[in-house]
């Protein structure tokens, strides 16, 4: 089993504002559901409200909250220590953290893999942060784009990451 984070990101790292996406790029949500279908997703809760309590369909849901009830279609666990066990493990699956910033801060430190789409669209009054990727812990294995987006005419780059091993 592998880790892999996955986020849209703008310039600064900026990730959310006001507790939703500060852009709408069609080309990314293509991305990321080809990516995530048929996986696991796991999110915090204020991710989780900004999907507006629904369940991404065909993917088994994963909340994290402290405080957060039961809802259906998905499982809550009240802190990211349940993923330890995944680290490691020899199973093929990849487990995947779709945000948002508190999550990603958290879990950055275990993941094996990132996917990362780069947006140039300018965000005024961004709230939401990517953790820094260190290229001293993360190789780039995978770079495509430049593509434009047709709906909202950003240009987006998709990347991958995966943790830099000593040989
Ligand atoms: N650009 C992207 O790719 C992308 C992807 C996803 C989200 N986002 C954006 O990111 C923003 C949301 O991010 P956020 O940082 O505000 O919140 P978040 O990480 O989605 O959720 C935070 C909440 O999740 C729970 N949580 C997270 N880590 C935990 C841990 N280790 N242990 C226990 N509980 C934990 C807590 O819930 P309780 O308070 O209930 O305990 C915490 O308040 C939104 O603007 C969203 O649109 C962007």
């Amino acid at each position: 089993m592998s880790i892999s984070l996955i986020a849209a990101i703008g310039r600064n790292n900026v990730i959310g504002r006001d507790g939703g996406m500060p852009w709408h790029i069609s080309e990314d949500l293509k991305h990321f559901k080809k990516i995530t279908v048929g996986h696991t997703v796991v999110m915090g809760r204020r991710t989780w409200e900004s999907l507006g309590c629904k369940p991404l369909p065909n993917r088994r849901n994963i909340v994290i909250s402290g405080s957060m009830p039961l809802a259906s279609g998905i499982e809550v666990r009240h802190d990211a220590g349940f993923l330890e066990q995944y680290r490691g493990n020899s199973c093929e699956e990849e487990i995947f953290i779709i945000g948002g910033g508190q999550l990603y801060g958290k879990t950055i430190g275990i993941a094996d893999k990132l996917y990362i789409t780069e947006t140039d669209i300018p965000i005024e009054g961004a709230d939401t942060f990517f953790p820094k990727i260190d290229l001293k812990e993360w190789d780039c294995v995978s770079n495509s784009g430049p593509i434009i987006d047709g709906k909202s005419g950003s240009t987006v780059v998709f990347k991958e990451y995966e943790r830099h091993r000593q040989h």
